[in-house]
Protein backbone atom coordinates (compact mmCIF):
# COMPACT_ATOMS: atom_id res chain seq x y z
CA UNK A 1 0.00 0.00 0.00
CA UNK A 2 1.54 3.57 -1.12
CA UNK A 3 0.37 5.37 2.19
CA UNK A 4 1.76 2.82 5.07
CA UNK A 5 4.22 4.98 5.76
CA UNK A 6 1.37 7.35 7.93
CA UNK A 7 0.15 4.60 9.38
CA UNK A 8 -0.34 4.64 13.43
CA UNK A 9 2.40 3.09 15.25
CA UNK A 10 3.52 2.53 18.65
CA UNK A 11 7.86 1.78 18.70
CA UNK A 12 9.77 1.14 22.05
CA UNK A 13 7.21 3.27 24.46
CA UNK A 14 6.16 5.76 22.07
CA UNK A 15 3.79 6.63 19.39
CA UNK A 16 4.66 7.67 15.95
CA UNK A 17 3.55 6.94 12.05
CA UNK A 18 5.38 4.07 10.32
CA UNK A 19 8.01 6.24 8.46
CA UNK A 20 9.00 7.45 12.19
CA UNK A 21 10.23 4.22 13.03
CA UNK A 22 13.73 3.52 13.21
CA UNK A 23 15.04 0.03 13.17
CA UNK A 24 18.77 -0.76 13.95
CA UNK A 25 20.69 -3.03 11.19
CA UNK A 26 21.86 -4.53 13.90
CA UNK A 27 18.36 -5.65 15.18
CA UNK A 28 18.33 -9.32 16.07
CA UNK A 29 14.88 -9.44 14.17
CA UNK A 30 16.63 -8.11 11.07
CA UNK A 31 19.35 -10.09 11.31
CA UNK A 32 18.34 -13.57 12.52
CA UNK A 33 14.71 -13.39 12.12
CA UNK A 34 14.80 -13.70 16.05
CA UNK A 35 11.74 -12.33 16.86
CA UNK A 36 7.48 -13.55 17.44
CA UNK A 37 4.92 -11.63 16.16
CA UNK A 38 0.75 -11.56 16.27
CA UNK A 39 -1.58 -10.42 14.11
CA UNK A 40 -5.02 -9.49 15.69
CA UNK A 41 -8.16 -8.49 14.29
CA UNK A 42 -10.66 -5.13 14.78
CA UNK A 43 -13.88 -4.23 13.81
CA UNK A 44 -15.19 -0.58 13.83
CA UNK A 45 -12.32 -0.54 16.81
CA UNK A 46 -12.72 -2.96 18.48
CA UNK A 47 -10.15 -5.89 18.77
CA UNK A 48 -11.14 -9.25 18.74
CA UNK A 49 -10.04 -11.82 20.91
CA UNK A 50 -6.93 -9.52 22.06
CA UNK A 51 -6.40 -11.41 24.92
CA UNK A 52 -6.14 -15.13 23.61
CA UNK A 53 -3.77 -13.25 21.12
CA UNK A 54 -1.90 -11.64 23.74
CA UNK A 55 -1.26 -14.31 25.69
CA UNK A 56 -0.28 -16.39 22.79
CA UNK A 57 2.58 -13.51 22.17
CA UNK A 58 3.46 -14.26 26.14
CA UNK A 59 3.62 -17.74 25.85
CA UNK A 60 5.84 -17.46 22.12
CA UNK A 61 8.07 -14.97 24.12
CA UNK A 62 8.46 -17.62 26.89
CA UNK A 63 9.18 -20.10 24.81
CA UNK A 64 12.27 -18.16 22.91
CA UNK A 65 13.58 -16.82 27.18
CA UNK A 66 12.47 -12.99 25.74
CA UNK A 67 10.66 -10.82 28.71
CA UNK A 68 8.70 -7.81 27.67
CA UNK A 69 8.09 -5.15 29.85
CA UNK A 70 4.70 -4.71 29.61
CA UNK A 71 1.29 -6.62 30.93
CA UNK A 72 -1.22 -7.84 28.51
CA UNK A 73 -3.55 -4.97 30.02
CA UNK A 74 -0.65 -2.84 28.61
CA UNK A 75 -0.91 -4.16 25.36
CA UNK A 76 -4.54 -3.93 24.86
CA UNK A 77 -4.62 -0.43 26.09
CA UNK A 78 -1.61 0.28 23.26
CA UNK A 79 -3.72 -1.37 20.68
CA UNK A 80 -6.81 0.03 21.58
CA UNK A 81 -5.10 3.60 21.08
CA UNK A 82 -3.88 2.87 17.61
CA UNK A 83 -7.07 1.93 16.70
CA UNK A 84 -8.26 5.31 17.52
CA UNK A 85 -9.63 6.20 14.28
CA UNK A 86 -12.29 3.42 14.41
CA UNK A 87 -11.83 1.79 10.67
CA UNK A 88 -14.46 -0.86 9.46
CA UNK A 89 -11.97 -3.61 9.19
CA UNK A 90 -8.42 -3.27 10.66
CA UNK A 91 -5.41 -5.18 12.42
CA UNK A 92 -2.87 -4.40 14.78
CA UNK A 93 0.41 -6.03 13.95
CA UNK A 94 3.06 -6.78 16.80
CA UNK A 95 6.52 -7.81 16.55
CA UNK A 96 8.66 -8.26 19.29
CA UNK A 97 11.91 -8.66 18.30
CA UNK A 98 15.68 -9.70 20.83
CA UNK A 99 17.08 -5.99 20.16
CA UNK A 100 19.92 -4.97 19.52
CA UNK A 101 23.56 -6.00 20.12
CA UNK A 102 27.10 -4.36 18.53
CA UNK A 103 28.01 -7.39 17.36
CA UNK A 104 26.45 -10.22 15.86
CA UNK A 105 26.98 -12.94 17.85
CA UNK A 106 24.00 -16.16 17.72
CA UNK A 107 23.60 -16.19 21.36
CA UNK A 108 21.52 -14.42 22.84
CA UNK A 109 22.64 -10.95 24.00
CA UNK A 110 24.03 -10.14 27.52
CA UNK A 111 21.45 -7.60 28.44
CA UNK A 112 18.63 -8.10 25.93
CA UNK A 113 16.42 -4.75 25.56
CA UNK A 114 13.71 -6.29 22.88
CA UNK A 115 12.53 -3.93 20.19
CA UNK A 116 8.32 -3.79 20.49
CA UNK A 117 6.44 -2.55 17.31
CA UNK A 118 3.08 -2.40 17.04
CA UNK A 119 0.87 -0.63 14.01
CA UNK A 120 -2.71 -0.71 12.89
CA UNK A 121 -3.79 -1.34 9.34
CA UNK A 122 -6.58 -0.79 7.57
CA UNK A 123 -7.70 -3.89 5.27
CA UNK A 124 -10.67 -5.04 3.18
CA UNK A 125 -13.35 -7.13 4.56
CA UNK A 126 -13.08 -10.93 4.48
CA UNK A 127 -15.52 -13.26 2.81
CA UNK A 128 -19.07 -13.81 3.23
CA UNK A 129 -21.37 -16.78 3.01
CA UNK A 130 -21.59 -16.03 -0.45
CA UNK A 131 -17.84 -16.90 -0.98
CA UNK A 132 -17.30 -19.32 -3.91
CA UNK A 133 -13.99 -21.48 -2.57
CA UNK A 134 -10.67 -21.63 -2.60
CA UNK A 135 -8.72 -24.29 -4.18
CA UNK A 136 -5.92 -26.74 -2.50
CA UNK A 137 -2.48 -27.96 -3.16
CA UNK A 138 -0.63 -30.01 -1.08
CA UNK A 139 3.11 -29.29 -0.17
CA UNK A 140 5.89 -30.88 1.52
CA UNK A 141 6.19 -29.00 5.17
CA UNK A 142 9.64 -27.35 5.00
CA UNK A 143 9.25 -25.27 8.49
CA UNK A 144 11.17 -26.05 11.59
CA UNK A 145 9.57 -28.22 14.09
CA UNK A 146 8.47 -25.61 16.80
CA UNK A 147 5.90 -24.12 14.43
CA UNK A 148 4.09 -23.74 17.84
CA UNK A 149 6.01 -20.60 18.61
CA UNK A 150 4.22 -17.69 16.22
CA UNK A 151 7.85 -16.62 14.73
CA UNK A 152 8.83 -14.17 11.88
CA UNK A 153 11.19 -16.83 10.34
CA UNK A 154 8.79 -17.37 7.83
CA UNK A 155 10.84 -18.64 4.96
CA UNK A 156 9.22 -22.61 5.15
CA UNK A 157 6.17 -20.82 4.33
CA UNK A 158 6.82 -17.69 1.92
CA UNK A 159 8.21 -20.81 0.02
CA UNK A 160 5.03 -22.79 -0.18
CA UNK A 161 3.05 -19.69 -0.80
CA UNK A 162 5.69 -18.50 -3.84
CA UNK A 163 5.53 -22.24 -5.34
CA UNK A 164 2.10 -21.82 -5.53
CA UNK A 165 2.50 -18.39 -7.08
CA UNK A 166 5.03 -19.65 -9.58
CA UNK A 167 2.46 -22.56 -10.65
CA UNK A 168 -0.38 -19.87 -11.74
CA UNK A 169 -2.41 -20.07 -8.14
CA UNK A 170 -1.47 -17.34 -6.61
CA UNK A 171 -5.13 -17.10 -4.52
CA UNK A 172 -4.88 -20.94 -3.98
CA UNK A 173 -3.87 -22.42 -0.12
CA UNK A 174 -1.13 -24.48 0.39
CA UNK A 175 -1.71 -27.83 2.82
CA UNK A 176 1.19 -28.82 4.57
CA UNK A 177 2.58 -32.58 4.78
CA UNK A 178 4.60 -33.87 7.37
CA UNK A 179 5.40 -37.03 7.98
CA UNK A 180 2.98 -38.18 5.83
CA UNK A 181 -0.13 -35.86 7.90
CA UNK A 182 -1.47 -32.89 6.78
CA UNK A 183 -1.40 -30.79 9.14
CA UNK A 184 -2.09 -26.82 8.49
CA UNK A 185 -1.52 -23.94 5.89
CA UNK A 186 0.66 -22.06 5.92
CA UNK A 187 -1.70 -19.27 7.39
CA UNK A 188 -3.88 -21.13 8.97
CA UNK A 189 -5.64 -24.04 10.60
CA UNK A 190 -7.44 -27.15 8.98
CA UNK A 191 -10.31 -28.63 9.63
CA UNK A 192 -12.07 -31.76 7.52
CA UNK A 193 -15.81 -33.32 7.95
CA UNK A 194 -16.42 -36.78 7.17
CA UNK A 195 -20.33 -38.25 7.28
CA UNK A 196 -20.79 -35.77 10.19
CA UNK A 197 -17.86 -35.85 11.86
CA UNK A 198 -15.63 -33.13 12.17
CA UNK A 199 -11.72 -33.13 12.28
CA UNK A 200 -8.75 -31.66 13.06
CA UNK A 201 -5.23 -31.95 13.56
CA UNK A 202 -4.13 -31.62 17.27
CA UNK A 203 -1.72 -28.85 18.71
CA UNK A 204 1.33 -31.05 18.10
CA UNK A 205 3.82 -28.13 16.79
CA UNK A 206 1.55 -26.66 14.94
CA UNK A 207 0.49 -22.97 15.44
CA UNK A 208 -2.69 -23.06 18.24
CA UNK A 209 -5.13 -20.80 16.14
CA UNK A 210 -7.31 -18.47 18.40
CA UNK A 211 -9.73 -19.68 15.53
CA UNK A 212 -9.53 -22.81 15.46
CA UNK A 213 -10.32 -22.60 19.36
CA UNK A 214 -13.19 -20.48 18.77
CA UNK A 215 -14.53 -23.11 15.71
CA UNK A 216 -13.96 -26.12 17.92
CA UNK A 217 -16.45 -24.16 20.92
CA UNK A 218 -18.86 -23.77 17.72
CA UNK A 219 -18.41 -27.52 16.72
CA UNK A 220 -18.77 -28.60 20.11
CA UNK A 221 -21.70 -26.14 20.90
CA UNK A 222 -23.72 -27.63 17.32
CA UNK A 223 -23.56 -30.79 18.74
CA UNK A 224 -21.26 -32.45 16.45
CA UNK A 225 -18.84 -35.32 16.98
CA UNK A 226 -15.48 -34.09 17.17
CA UNK A 227 -11.58 -35.74 16.83
CA UNK A 228 -8.54 -34.02 16.81
CA UNK A 229 -6.58 -36.18 14.48
CA UNK A 230 -4.39 -34.92 11.64
CA UNK A 231 -5.79 -36.22 8.21
CA UNK A 232 -3.67 -38.09 5.49
CA UNK A 233 -3.99 -36.75 2.33
CA UNK A 234 -6.33 -39.99 0.94
CA UNK A 235 -8.76 -38.85 3.81
CA UNK A 236 -8.75 -35.38 3.04
CA UNK A 237 -9.59 -36.09 -0.94
CA UNK A 238 -12.41 -38.32 0.33
CA UNK A 239 -13.54 -35.38 2.77
CA UNK A 240 -17.41 -34.19 2.28
CA UNK A 241 -15.74 -30.63 3.33
CA UNK A 242 -12.59 -29.02 4.26
CA UNK A 243 -11.96 -25.31 5.55
CA UNK A 244 -9.05 -23.22 6.76
CA UNK A 245 -9.57 -21.02 9.67
CA UNK A 246 -7.50 -17.50 11.14
CA UNK A 247 -8.21 -14.32 12.25
CA UNK A 248 -8.31 -12.68 8.94
CA UNK A 249 -10.11 -14.94 6.78
CA UNK A 250 -12.30 -16.46 9.73
CA UNK A 251 -13.12 -20.01 8.08
CA UNK A 252 -12.35 -20.25 4.64
CA UNK A 253 -13.74 -23.44 2.11
CA UNK A 254 -11.56 -25.66 -0.05
CA UNK A 255 -13.50 -26.92 -2.61
CA UNK A 256 -10.99 -28.75 -4.64
CA UNK A 257 -7.57 -30.32 -4.04
CA UNK A 258 -4.76 -30.73 -6.22
CA UNK A 259 -8.11 -30.19 -8.86
CA UNK A 260 -10.25 -33.51 -7.46
CA UNK A 261 -13.68 -32.33 -5.74
CA UNK A 262 -13.97 -31.48 -2.15
CA UNK A 263 -17.82 -32.96 -1.76
CA UNK A 264 -19.79 -31.65 -4.19
CA UNK A 265 -16.94 -28.95 -4.83
CA UNK A 266 -18.80 -26.03 -3.20
CA UNK A 267 -18.56 -24.80 -0.04
CA UNK A 268 -20.79 -27.05 1.65
CA UNK A 269 -23.59 -26.81 4.70
CA UNK A 270 -21.12 -27.54 7.54
CA UNK A 271 -19.50 -24.74 6.84
CA UNK A 272 -22.38 -22.30 6.22
CA UNK A 273 -23.56 -23.81 9.67
CA UNK A 274 -19.80 -22.85 11.38
CA UNK A 275 -19.33 -19.85 9.53
CA UNK A 276 -22.83 -18.14 10.23
CA UNK A 277 -22.62 -19.48 14.31
CA UNK A 278 -19.06 -17.82 14.02
CA UNK A 279 -20.42 -14.28 12.23
CA UNK A 280 -23.01 -14.45 15.37
CA UNK A 281 -20.21 -15.14 18.15
CA UNK A 282 -18.61 -12.25 16.72
CA UNK A 283 -20.96 -9.58 16.94
CA UNK A 284 -21.84 -11.04 20.25
CA UNK A 285 -18.09 -10.54 21.52
CA UNK A 286 -17.63 -6.91 20.18
CA UNK A 287 -21.59 -6.19 21.74
CA UNK A 288 -20.10 -7.27 24.68
CA UNK A 289 -16.95 -5.29 24.44
CA UNK A 290 -18.32 -1.86 23.74
CA UNK A 291 -21.08 -2.76 26.73
CA UNK A 292 -17.66 -2.75 28.80
CA UNK A 293 -15.98 0.01 27.23
CA UNK A 294 -19.23 2.16 27.95
CA UNK A 295 -19.37 0.98 31.41
C1 LIG B 1 0.84 -21.24 10.52
C2 LIG B 1 -0.44 -20.67 11.03
N1 LIG B 1 -1.39 -21.52 11.47
C3 LIG B 1 -2.58 -21.07 11.93
C4 LIG B 1 -2.87 -19.71 11.96
C5 LIG B 1 -4.21 -19.24 12.48
O1 LIG B 1 -4.10 -18.56 13.69
P1 LIG B 1 -5.21 -17.54 14.18
O2 LIG B 1 -6.52 -18.24 14.08
O3 LIG B 1 -4.83 -17.25 15.59
O4 LIG B 1 -5.13 -16.33 13.29
C6 LIG B 1 -1.91 -18.79 11.52
C7 LIG B 1 -2.19 -17.36 11.58
O5 LIG B 1 -1.42 -16.53 11.21
C8 LIG B 1 -0.66 -19.28 11.04
O6 LIG B 1 0.29 -18.43 10.62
Amino acid sequence: MSDNKSLPAFYNGDFMTLSQVNISPMDRGFLFGDSVYEVIPAFHGRLLGEVEHYQRLMNSLASIGLSLPYSIDDLISISQALLAQKPAFAFIYVQITRGVEATRKHRFPVIAEPTILIYSQVVEAAFGLDYQGCHGHFHEDMRWQKCDIKSTSLMGNILAYQQLYQQGHENDEALLVRNGLVVEAPSSNLFMAKDQVIYTPPLNNILAGVTRDLVIKLIHEAGFEFIENAPTKAMLLDADEVWLTNSYEELKPIITIEGKNIGTGAPGPIWQQLFSAYQELKSQKLKSQELKSQN
